[in-house]
C-alpha cells in the first residue's frame, strides 16, 4: 500500500508547485505593480507549504516498505525523485527556505529599479544578501564545503560537476573566438529595415508556433517583458514580445519558448516527478532546437520567408537566401538575450565563471561591476558604459538562480548532438522542413526525448538518443559548418 500512498503524496506537492508556477505567470503579464509585496508573501507561504510536504517523515517510511523489485522503472524514477527532494528538502531548513523565497522576489524588485536607475550599487545590498542565503543553503546541501557551487547546480542539471562541467563548456571557448575573428573580416549582412506592427507579429508568432506543433489547446502566447514558458502538459503558456523595428525578436523567442513548452506538452504524465523534465539543459536543448537548428535553418527559410512577405509586404529583404543571411547576422554585442549563435556561448561562460566565483567567496558583490565590465573588455573587445547592457542585464541573480547559466550552453550543446543524430535518423528532414513539415522532427523529440520525461539523467538521455556520449564536437562541427559557408570562411 505505500507505493499509492506515495504516488498520492508527489501528486499533491506538483500540485502546489503548478500553483506557483501559474502565480509567477500572472506576476509576469498582469499583476499590477502593487501586489508586489503581497505576492512575495504568497510565494513566501507557497514554498513554505512545498517545503512541508517534501519534508514528511513518512516519505522515507513508505519508500522503505516499498519492494523495488516488484515495481515499473518509471515508478522506479519517482521514487529515486521523492528521496532526492525528500534529502535536499530535510537538508535546508523551513525558515531558511522561506526567507530565500522572499530576499528571490525583494531581489527581483529592487533589480528592476536599480536597471532602470542604471545604478549597480542600488542592487548590491540585496544581491549581497541572496549571495549569503545561497551560500548557507548549499552548506545545508554539501557535504563537500569546499564547493558548494556544486550543489546549487545540481538543482538545475542534476548529477552534474563542475569538474566535468568546465571542460566540456570551455572546449566552446577557442572555437568560437576564432570563428568570430574571422567573421568579423567579413562584410555583414542585411539588416531588417522599416516599420512592423506588433499585432502583425504577433499574428506571424502564432503561425509560426502551430507550423512548429504548439498545440494551442494546451497553451496561450501572452507579451511580457522578458520571454518565457511555464507550467506543463496541458497547460503549457509562453510570452513573447515585440520590436517594431526589429521582427526576429518576436519570431525567434517565439520559436525558442514553443520549443520549451513542446517538451512540456510532450510530458507523458503531468504530476508525477518522473514524467517531468529531465534537467534544465535538457529542456534548453529542445528550445534551442526549435530556435536554431529549425527556425534559423537556410531549409526553413523556404517557409518561413515568403509567410514573412506575406505578413510585411514591404519589407526590405527579397529571397530566402537574404532572409536566411539576415536571421544568421553576427554582430558583436553586450546583450546574451540579443546575441546570435556565435556569442551566446561566450556571454554564458562570462556569467559562469563570475556566479563560481561569487558563491566561492573569491570575489564580492562590491567588485562584480567591475570584474564584468574588465572581463568583457578581454572576451569581447567591448568597453561596457551602460550597466543595464552590463551586470544589470539577466534576472537571475536576483531571483537567486546561481548554478543555473551553465545550463543554457548545456542547451546548445545537446541541441546539437541531437540534430546529429536526427539527421541520420531521418536523412531528408530538411526537405520536409523546407515545406514547412515538421511532424518528423517533432515525433523523433517525443520519442527520444520528450516521452522518457526524467527516467535518465541527461547524459544518459542523451547518449540512448544520440548513441554517443554528450561532447561539444557536434556543437562545434555545426557552428563551423553554418558560418563558413554563411560568411564563405
Ligand atoms: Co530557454
Amino acid at each position: 500500500m505505500s507505493l499509492p500512498l506515495l504516488l498520492d503524496h508527489l501528486k499533491k506537492v506538483a500540485t502546489l508547485g503548478q500553483v506557483a508556477g501559474i502565480i509567477s505567470w500572472d506576476q509576469e503579464t498582469m499583476m499590477p505593480e502593487k501586489g508586489a509585496t503581497q505576492r512575495a508573501e504568497q510565494t513566501g507561504v507557497l514554498a513554505g507549504l512545498i517545503h512541508q510536504l517534501n519534508t514528511d517523515p513518512r516519505i522515507p517510511e513508505w519508500v522503505a516498505a516499498i519492494d523495488e523489485k516488484e515495481i515499473s522503472e518509471f515508478d522506479k524514477a519517482n521514487i529515486r525523485e521523492a528521496t532526492r527532494d525528500y534529502n535536499r528538502s530535510t537538508k535546508v531548513p523551513e525558515d531558511l527556505a522561506q526567507t530565500i523565497a522572499k530576499a528571490s522576489a525583494e531581489g527581483q524588485m529592487i533589480w528592476s529599479k536599480a536597471r532602470e536607475a542604471g545604478d549597480f550599487q542600488m542592487f548590491a545590498p540585496a544581491l549581497e544578501k541572496l549571495v549569503q542565503l545561497k551560500r548557507e543553503e548549499a552548506q545545508c546541501l554539501s557535504n563537500r564545503q569546499d564547493n558548494l557551487y556544486d550543489a546549487l547546480l545540481d538543482q538545475f542539471e542534476p548529477g552534474a560537476k563542475t569538474e566535468t562541467l568546465l571542460p566540456l563548456l570551455e572546449e566552446l571557448r577557442e572555437p568560437l573566438v576564432d570563428l568570430r575573428e574571422k567573421i568579423s573580416e567579413k562584410p555583414t549582412s542585411k539588416r531588417f529595415m522599416g516599420h512592423y506592427p506588433a499585432s502583425k507579429q504577433l499574428a506571424l508568432a502564432e503561425k509560426l508556433a502551430k507550423q512548429l506543433g504548439y498545440d494551442f489547446d494546451a497553451g496561450r502566447i501572452d507579451i511580457s517583458t522578458h520571454p518565457f514558458s511555464s507550467g506543463g502538459s496541458g497547460d503549457s503558456r509562453i510570452t513573447t514580445r515585440t520590436d517594431e523595428k526589429d521582427p526576429l525578436n518576436c519570431l525567434y523567442s517565439t520559436a525558442h519558448e514553443v520549443g520549451h513548452a513542446l517538451y512540456a506538452q510532450g510530458a507523458p504524465e503531468p504530476f508525477l516527478p518522473a514524467a517531468q523534465y529531465c534537467s534544465m539543459g535538457i529542456h534548453e536543448s529542445q528550445s534551442r532546437f526549435w530556435e536554431n537548428q529549425v527556425s534559423r535553418s537556410r531549409s526553413f527559410a523556404e517557409w518561413l520567408y515568403p509567410e514573412m512577405k506575406s505578413y510585411f509586404p514591404d519589407m526590405n529583404i527579397s529571397s530566402a537566401d537574404e532572409f536566411y543571411r539576415a536571421v544568421n547576422r553576427v554582430e558583436t554585442g553586450f546583450v546574451r538575450t540579443e546575441a546570435d549563435e556565435v556569442h551566446y556561448n561566450l556571454h554564458v561562460l562570462l556569467r559562469f565563471e563570475l556566479e563560481r566565483e561569487l558563491i566561492s567567496g573569491d570575489l564580492e558583490v562590491k567588485d562584480l561591476e567591475a570584474e564584468w565590465n574588465k572581463r568583457f573588455k578581454k572576451y569581447f573587445g567591448l568597453e561596457v558604459i551602460d550597466v543595464k547592457l552590463g551586470v544589470l542585464q539577466d534576472v537571475h541573480w536576483s531571483v537567486g538562480l546561481f548554478g543555473y547559466f551553465p545550463t543554457y550552453s548545456l542547451g546548445n550543446i545537446y541541441s546539437a548532438c541531437l540534430d546529429k543524430a536526427m539527421l541520420i535518423d531521418i536523412p531528408d528532414r530538411d526537405q520536409k522542413i523546407a515545406t514547412g513539415n515538421t511532424t518528423q522532427t517533432l515525433n523523433w523529440l517525443r520519442n527520444k526525448i520528450h516521452d522518457k520525461g526524467k527516467l535518465l539523467s541527461a547524459e544518459d538521455l542523451i547518449q540512448s538518443a544520440t548513441g554517443t556520449t554528450p561532447s561539444a564536437r557536434p556543437l562545434i562541427e555545426y557552428l563551423e559548418d553554418k558560418y563558413g559557408t554563411l560568411y564563405d570562411l
